[in-house]
C-alpha cells in the first residue's frame, strides 16, 4: 500500500523537517495522515520535494488538514475553475512581490490560518528562496521575567501596517496607500501575545513585524521599544531556515508557530506559487 511509512528528516535545529516517501497525488492513509500532522506541530513548517499535484490533488491534500479557506490577499489571482487556490505570482516587470517581509499571514484576522500549502510551479533561475523563522523557539529563548510580562500581554494586529515601512522596491503610491487604508480600516484583531499553541501546547510568540502595532491598552509609542526587540529577537539566525525551491517543491508551514519572508531577489524572472490557506481554529488560553 503506498504512503504508510513516511521518512522525516530535520533541516535545522529550530525549525523544519523534509519528508521523504511520500506522494501526495494519492490519497493519504490515517497513519502517513497522522505522522505529517505530528511533524508539522513539532517542525513549525514541513517540506515535500519532486511532487506531481494536479490543483485538484493540491486541494485534496490541503482539504486533510482541515477547512480551505478564500485567501482575499488582493493581489491574488487564482487557476482556472479553482477559486480556493491563490496564485503568488511574481512577473519579469514587476518589482513588487508578495510576501516579502517577514509575517505570520492574516494575523490581522480574527482566527488566523491554521497554516498554508505552497507549491511552486515556475521558479526563477536563481533567487526567491523563503525564509522560515519559529516562534516556538523565540519564545523559548526569553528569560523568565519577560516571558511572564508577556504571558499577560495581547497585541493588536492590523492590515494596514502592512503598508508602513515597505522597501523602495516594493513601495506603493501614496494614492494607493490612502485606497487601501480606507478599504482596510476595519481588518484588525486582538491576540495573546505569547498563547499556547492549539495543537502542541507549547507556547509561542505571536507578534510579527508585518502586522502587529501595539500592545492592547498601550500607544504605538510606549509598545514600539518593546516590539522592535522582539522582531528582532525573533528574526535572529538560529531561529530560521531558508529553503530553496525546485519546481514541485511544497512547503506546508504552521502559521501559528513560524513566520515565514518571500525573498524577493530575482528581478526580471518569473515565479508562480499556487497557496491554499488553512482555516485556523484560534489559540488555547
Ligand atoms: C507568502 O505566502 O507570504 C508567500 C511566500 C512565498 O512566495 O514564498
Amino acid at each position: 500500500m503506498k504512503n504508510t511509512t513516511i521518512d522525516i528528516r530535520p533541516v535545522s535545529m529550530s525549525t523544519g523537517a523534509e519528508i521523504h516517501g511520500v506522494d501526495l497525488a494519492e490519497p493519504l492513509h490515517d497513519r502517513a495522515y497522522r505522522d505529517i500532522r505530528n511533524a508539522l506541530n513539532e517542525h513549525g513548517v514541513i517540506f515535500f520535494r519532486d511532487q506531481k499535484l494536479t490543483p485538484a490533488q493540491h486541494l485534496a491534500f490541503s482539504e486533510r488538514f482541515g477547512e480551505v479557506e478564500f485567501d482575499d490577499t488582493s493581489t491574488l489571482g487564482n487557476p482556472d475553475g479553482y477559486p480556493m487556490i491563490g496564485e503568488v505570482r511574481k512577473e519579469p516587470e514587476s518589482t513588487r512581490n508578495i510576501g516579502g517581509n517577514w509575517h505570520s499571514d492574516h494575523s490581522f484576522d480574527p482566527l488566523p490560518p491554521l497554516g498554508a500549502v505552497l507549491l511552486a510551479r515556475e521558479l526563477p533561475e536563481y533567487g526567491g528562496d523563503t525564509l522560515f523563522a519559529s516562534m516556538y523557539a523565540a519564545y523559548d529563548a526569553l528569560s523568565d521575567g519577560l516571558k511572564k510580562t508577556l504571558d499577560s500581554l495581547r497585541a493588536v494586529h492590523a492590515k494596514t501596517r502592512a503598508y508602513v515601512g515597505l522597501t523602495p522596491e516594493r513601495a506603493i503610491s501614496a494614492g494607493e496607500k490612502a485606497q487601501l487604508s480606507q478599504d482596510f480600516a476595519t481588518r484588525e484583531a486582538v491576540h495573546p501575545v505569547a498563547p499556547r499553541h492549539p495543537e502542541s501546547g507549547r507556547k509561542v510568540l505571536f507578534v510579527n513585524p508585518t502586522y502587529t502595532v501595539r500592545f492592547d491598552g498601550w500607544t504605538e509609542k510606549e509598545s514600539a521599544p518593546l516590539l522592535d526587540y522582539l522582531f528582532r529577537h525573533a528574526a535572529r539566525p538560529e531561529f530560521t531556515y531558508r529553503f530553496q525551491w525546485r519546481e514541485g517543491s511544497i512547503a506546508f508551514w504552521d502559521n501559528r508557530s513560524v513566520w515565514h519572508y518571500a525573498l524577493n531577489d530575482y528581478h526580471g524572472s518569473r515565479r508562480l506559487m499556487h497557496r491554499i490557506c488553512i482555516k485556523g481554529t484560534g489559540f488555547a488560553q
